[in-house]
């Protein structure tokens, strides 16, 4: 194992992602990103500046000059810019100029629980411990549904659970690193478990994964 451990934690809309490698980070003292808020920034500027979402040259040039106060915007969970999220995140160039400023964070020491879609796959594929959450369609809307209701805002929650089939979908269907599970991840299903449950059994699979004999290739 490097001196730097990353640990990685892909998987669909609203399985419980967050939280977990927010508390994981916690645990492990590491440094935490959620690096759906760095495609939710890149869409929230374009969507500012009345750009299209689908216009490549705009959104490339959003993702390259994104600076850190992007990411503290308040309207980054609105379901509006996370499917403006969803749409830019299938642009080739919008991905690699992401994809750098992922690395650099994964890089930097302590090291880092990276949260998203293809951190497993693409992002840090020689990351210690591979993790990909989910939970049913049903499950994930439902939690989505109480959230915003938590929030103070009255969803519809057929709307929620078609919104959320569709960003998947466009997840998993993209032609550059699409959402899917690495060889290598440990699939956590949290459909039947609440947030400590699952941090139990996470932790339970991390620990597991670094005491396993180190990968070897011929
Ligand atoms: O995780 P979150 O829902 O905040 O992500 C918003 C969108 O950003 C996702 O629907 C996905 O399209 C995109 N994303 C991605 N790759 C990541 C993280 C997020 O394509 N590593």
């Amino acid at each position: 194992m490097s001196s730097v451990m990353v640990i990685t934690v892909d998987g669909p809309v609203a399985a419980g992602k967050g939280l977990l490698s927010w508390r994981l980070a916690e645990h492990f003292g590491l440094n935490h990103l959620d690096s759906g808020m760095i495609y939710r920034a890149t869409a929230a500027r374009l969507l500012d500046q009345g750009d299209d979402p689908t216009d490549e040259a705009a959104a490339a040039f959003a993702a390259e000059s994104l600076e850190i106060s992007d990411l503290q915007r308040s309207d980054l969970r609105l379901q509006s810019v996370g499917q403006a999220a969803s749409v830019i995140a299938a642009l080739p160039s919008v991905r690699a100029a992401l994809l750098r400023m992922q690395r650099r964070f994964a890089a930097k020491p302590p090291g880092a629980v990276i949260d998203g879609r293809d951190i497993g796959t693409v992002v840090c594929p020689d990351a210690d411990v591979k993790l990909f959450v989910t939970a049913g369609l049903d499950v994930r809307a439902k939690r989505r549904f109480d959230e915003l209701v938590g929030r103070g805002q009255s969803p519809v929650l057929a709307e929620i659970t078609a919104e959320i089939a569709e960003r998947d979908k466009r997840d998993m269907e993209r032609e550059t690193a699409p959402l899917r599970q690495a060889e290598d991840a440990i699939l956590l299903d949290t459909s039947e478990l609440d947030a400590d449950q699952a941090l139990v059994a996470a932790l339970k699979i991390v620990e597991q994964q670094l005491k396993a004999p180190a990968k070897t290739s011929i």
